[in-house]
C-alpha cells in the first residue's frame, strides 16, 4: 500500500517506520521544517529503542521518505493517517485544532478517493467531525472514507508494540475501506477488530483509563500495605497470577505520568461529563495518583526534617524507563518539589538529561551528573524516581561510603528492603 502519515511525532514516526518495514511505501509529513530536514539527513528527533536502525534501513530501501508538503503526501498515497497532537486544555478537555487543521488541509488537496485514518487519541465522535469538515472544504463529488485506528504503543517499547500488537482496532462507517486496512495490517499478524468509529475511539480512552486505574489501585494498596506492615509487591504478585487480573500495570511507585495517561484521563472525564456522566471512578484514579507524590515527598521531609540546603541525588528524570521523554514526568515533578523546599539536587538519567534541562531551573539548585555511580557523592539522601532497570546495578558500596548520610528513598521499589538495610542504608520504598 502507499501511505502518508501526517505528523511525525512518536506515534507518526514509529508507525511510518514500521509500515515501511513490512513493505508498504510511506511518506511522513510534518509541518516542522527542522524536523523534516533532520530526518532527511538521517537524524532522529527522539530516543526510541530500535527506531533509528529501522528508519535508516527503510529510507535506504526507498520505502520511507519525509516531506513538509501535505499535498505531496496525499497525491502519493492511497491511505492518509493523521497522527498529530491532541493536547489538553486547561479545563482538561482536548484541543482539537491540529486535527481540524489537518482535516482542512486534506480537503484542500483531495483530488480523488482516499481513506483518511485517524491514529491520534481523540474524543468519541471525532471521526464524524473529521468527515463533516473534509466534506465541507473539499471539491464536491470527491468520495472518501474516515477510519478510526487508535494506537496502543508504549514509549520506550514503541517499535516492539507496533510490530507485535495485541490487537488492531479499525472503526469504520462503511465497508469500503476495510479491505485496505486489513491489507495494511495483515503483515503484523494480530487480530483485527472491525467496529464502528465511535466504539473504536472509545476503546482507546477506555483502555488507557483502565490501565491508569490498575496503577492507582496498586498505589492505594501500597498505602494500606504500609499501614498494615505488608508488602505491596507480594500482594500484587498474588493478585496478578489470577489470569482475570494479570500482573502488568500493578507496580506501585511514584504514580503514572507521561503525555498519555494524565491527559487521556482528564479528556475521558471531560468527554463523559459532556455526555452527561460524572465518571467519579476516574476522578478518584487521578486523585490517588496526585496523593502518591505528596506522600512520597512527605516521607523525605519526615526523614530529613529540613530540606533547605540538603544535597539530594535523584536517579531518573524521564517519565519511565527506556525513553528520553520528560513530559509530565513524576520524576521532574518530584525534583521541582524538592527544589522548592530549598534542596540542592544532583541528577542523572540515562537518556532524559538534555530534555530535563528545559524543565528544571537553570541555576545552582541542580547539578547534572554524567556518571550514575557518582551522583550520590556527598549527598544527604538518594532518591530513585524512574524505573530504569540499570539503576539496580548502582554501585551501592560506593554510594554508602561517599554519601554524607546513607538515606535511600526508592520511589520505584527497585531494591530489596532487607538487603538494603543489611548494606547499611536507611531505606524506604513504597508500600513495603
Ligand atoms: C501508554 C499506554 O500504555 C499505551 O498503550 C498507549 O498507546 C499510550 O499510553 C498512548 O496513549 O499513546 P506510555 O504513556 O508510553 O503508554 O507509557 P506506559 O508504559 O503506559 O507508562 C505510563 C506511566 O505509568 C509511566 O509513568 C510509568 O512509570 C507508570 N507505570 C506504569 C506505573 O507507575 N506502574 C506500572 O505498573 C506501569
Amino acid at each position: 500500500m502507499t501511505i502518508a502519515i501526517i505528523g511525525t511525532g512518536y506515534v507518526g514516526l514509529v508507525t511510518g517506520a514500521c509500515f515501511a518495514e513490512v513493505g508498504h511505501t510511506v511518506v511522513c509529513v510534518d509541518s516542522d521544517a527542522n524536523k523534516v530536514a533532520l530526518l532527511q539527513a538521517g537524524g532522529i528527533p527522539i530516543y526510541e529503542p530500535g527506531l533509528e536502525e529501522l528508519v535508516k534501513k527503510n529510507v535506504q530501501a526507498g520505502r520511507l521518505s519525509f516531506t513538509q508538503s501535505t499535498a505531496e503526501g496525499i497525491a502519493r498515497s492511497q491511505v492518509i493517517f493523521i497522527a498529530v497532537p491532541t493536547p489538553p486544555q486547561p479545563d482538561g478537555s482536548v484541543d482539537m485544532s491540529f486535527i481540524e487543521g489537518v482535516a482542512r488541509e486534506i480537503a484542500a488537496s483531495l483530488e480523488s478517493y482516499r481513506i483518511i485514518v485517524d491514529k491520534s487519541t481523540v474524543p468519541v465522535k471525532t471521526g464524524e467531525k473529521v468527515a463533516e469538515t473534509i466534506k465541507r472544504y473539499c471539491r464536491s463529488g470527491i468520495a472518501f472514507d474516515v477510519v478510526s485506528n487508535p494506537e496502543f504503543l508504549r514509549e520506550g517499547f514503541a517499535v516492539d508494540d507496533l510490530m507485535k500488537p495485541d490487537r488492531v482496532v479499525v472503526g469504520v462507517s462503511s465497508q469500503r475501506p476495510v479491505a485496505a486496512m486489513k491489507e495494511i495490517y495483515a503483515p503484523f499478524g494480530a487480530p483485527i477488530i472491525v467496529t464502528d468509529t465511535n466504539s473504536a475511539e472509545l476503546i482507546k480512552h477506555a483502555a488507557n483509563s483502565f490501565l491508569a486505574l490498575k496503577i492507582s489501585y496498586a498505589n492505594a494498596l501500597a498505602v494500606i500495605c504500609e499501614a498494615a506492615g505488608a508488602n505491596v509487591q507480594e500482594v500484587t504478585r498474588g493478585m496478578g497470577l489470577d489470569s482475570r487480573i494479570g500482573p502488568r500495570f500493578l507496580q506501585a511507585g511514584l504514580g503514572f505520568g507521561g503525555s498519555c495517561f494524565p491527559k487521556d484521563l482528564s479528556a475521558f472525564i471531560s468527554i463523559s461529563a459532556q455526555l452527561g456522566y460524572d465518571f467519579r471512578l476516574l476522578r478518584e484514579v487521578q486523585q490517588i495518583n496526585a496523593d502518591q507524590m505528596v506522600r512520597f515527598v512527605k516521607k523525605i521531609q519526615d526523614t530529613l526534617w529540613v530540606l533547605k540546603d540538603k544535597k539530594i541525588a535523584v536517579l531518573g528524570l524521564a517519565f519511565k524507563q527506556n525513553t528520553d521523554d520528560v513530559r509530565s514526568s513524576p520524576a521532574i515533578d518530584l525534583c521541582k518539589r524538592l527544589i522548592k523546599e530549598g534542596a540542592r539536587l544532583r541528577v542523572y538519567d540515562p537518556q532524559g538529561m538534555d530534555k530535563a534541562r528545559g524543565l528544571l531551573p537553570e541555576d545552582a539548585s541542580t547539578t547534572y551528573v554524567d556518571d550514575m555511580n557518582a551522583v550520590a557523592d556527598g549527598c544527604d539522601a538518594l532518591v530513585i524516581a524512574t524505573e530504569w532497570p540499570q539503576f539496580t546495578e548502582l554501585d551501592l558500596e560506593r554510594a554508602r561510603k561517599t554519601m554524607t548520610t546513607p538515606i535511600f528513598f526508592d520511589g520505584r521499589n527497585l531494591f530489596d528492603p532487607i538487603e538494603m538495610k543489611r548494606l547499611g542504608f536507611i531505606y524506604q520504598s513504597v508500600g513495603r
